[in-house]
């Protein structure tokens, strides 16, 4: 079920799987995947992945060719699953509604994030560097410095769902910092489904598999040969299916175990407040030599909030929990988090530091793990009038590759992640900008 919800990963579209799609919609789809998604994909080149060697950075299969091609094909998969087109591009029963949505006014855009889609809020922040001995040189500014900063509170749950079901939550953190910007992008599961862009491309494929399974329909078995029609009928279905896909057999177990990753992380992300969470980098970074994770985790705050920040009974149970209470919170006070950053674990090879992400760091260790608290970040009471509007904080585009001088992401899903993020926010400011002009 959870792959079923992979596959609609970003696929708002696909509002109406048992309709026939009009002629008008699929010419727009079309339309929009040649003008915005087929350029992102070509405009890929090979400046767009570089490794750090020095620091046990590997290209995937030992060929950076190899890595920008898996990519690419993210991109395009990608961009066409936000079109709604994911399994098999003429498919009638792959729908989307753009144009009833657009023309009828109820929304200005249409196309979310591929990943996050769901933003409970953006609110301003301040984020001020702590003196500390892990970045003696300095990080993000000198001790005490404080910058303007942006949160951009989400949920992974691939449409809009309920905030009332599991999911994982996202947080990330735009520094300002004058010409310079530094993003912080993070969930609240420690761990990644997949330890490198192809093995998350595999996901992606074994899940269009899987919906054109499901939207392919079976005719009225009337044929003498009853059961063994049926076999043949089936066999001929998943071939066709796997082979529209792209999905390579031989992936399939390891593929099995990204699937069942990805649904423990769902089934184990609890319901609660975004100022109960602890938001984990994941991925690798390094800062000049120095290579290290990044987490934030709550804090108490300086002038205290005298409204309780858990959930209470009505939050979470509503559908839009989160947003109601980041409402009622910053209604009332501030919220703090500490940022804590661990260093690479002495013990572990470049692979399982770098390139790996299905364990954690702490998991992997047979050391104890040490934060040590870098800055801190405050979330200040909400003033009326200022707020982020929700259209403003859809069109944010927030990179883990867009980090100030001498960051550098680290490992293939982190690297990979950038050009990803890049190309496909892109995309959907482009499109909707069409979709917008289109009705004007
Ligand atoms: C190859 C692996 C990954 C792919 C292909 C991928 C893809 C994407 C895409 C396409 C977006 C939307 C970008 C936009 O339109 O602005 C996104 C957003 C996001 N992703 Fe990933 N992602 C990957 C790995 C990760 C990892 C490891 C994390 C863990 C921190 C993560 C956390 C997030 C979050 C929190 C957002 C929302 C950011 C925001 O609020 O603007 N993703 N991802």
């Amino acid at each position: 079920m959870i792959l079923s919800k992979f596959v609609a990963s970003g696929a708002l579209l696909l509002a109406a799987q048992s309709s026939i799609a009009t002629v008008e919609q699929s010419e727009l789809r079309d339309t929009l995947d040649v003008l915005y998604v087929q350029d992102k994909v070509s405009s890929i080149t090979d400046s767009d992945l570089t490794i750090r060697e020095d620091l046990g950075e590997t290209w995937l299969n030992g060929s950076k060719e190899y890595e920008l091609e898996v990519v690419k094909d993210i991109i395009n998969q990608l961009g066409k699953l936000q079109l709604g087109t994911y399994v098999v591009d003429d498919s009638p029963a792959l729908i989307t509604n753009i144009s009833e949505e657009i023309t009828s006014g109820r929304q200005d855009y249409y196309i979310l994030r591929d990943a996050h889609p769901k933003a409970h809020q953006c609110v301003n922040a301040s984020f001020t560097v702590e003196d500390n001995n892990f970045f003696p040189d300095g990080f993000l500014g000198e001790g005490n410095i404080q910058h303007d900063a942006i949160v951009r509170f989400s949920s992974s749950n691939p449409s809009p769902d309920s905030d009332a079901v599991n999911g994982v939550r996202g947080a990330a953190v735009k520094v300002l910092m004058g010409d310079q910007t530094h993003d912080f992008v993070m969930q609240t599961h420690p761990n990644f489904p997949t330890d490198n862009v192809e093995q998350f491309s595999n996901l992606i494929k074994l899940g269009r598999t899987q919906n054109c399974l499901s939207i392919v329909p079976d005719p009225d078995n009337q044929s003498p040969w009853g059961p063994l029609f049926d076999f043949t009928y089936q066999l001929s279905k998943a071939t066709q299916c796997l082979v529209q896909s792209d999905f390579n057999i031989f992936d399939l177990p390891e593929t099995v175990g990204s699937i069942m990753r990805f649904q423990e992380g769902f089934e184990e992300s609890p319901i609660k407040s975004a100022f109960d969470f602890d938001y984990f980098s994941v991925t690798p970074y390094a800062y000049k030599d120095i290579v290290f994770k990044y987490e934030v985790s709550p804090a108490i705050c300086n002038e205290p909030n005298s409204e309780n920040k858990s959930f209470n009974p009505s939050e979470a149970n509503d559908t839009d929990g989160l947003e109601k209470n980041i409402q009622r919170v910053l209604g009332a006070g501030s919220a703090c988090f500490d940022l804590n950053v661990v260093a690479r674990p002495t013990d572990l090879s470049d692979k399982d530091a770098i390139e790996s992400l299905i364990t954690t760091w702490d998991e992997k260790s047979s050391h104890v793990l040490e934060r040590v608290k870098v800055a801190s970040i405050v979330v200040p009471q909400l003033v009326q009038g200022f707020e982020i509007s929700p259209v403003a904080c859809d069109e944010m585009r927030n990179n883990n590759g867009r980090v100030a001088d001498g960051f550098k992401p680290l490992g293939s899903v982190s690297r990979g992640r950038i050009p990803i993020y890049d190309r496909l926010s892109a995309f959907r400011l482009e499109a909707n900008e069409h979709l917008r002009n289109m009705n004007k």
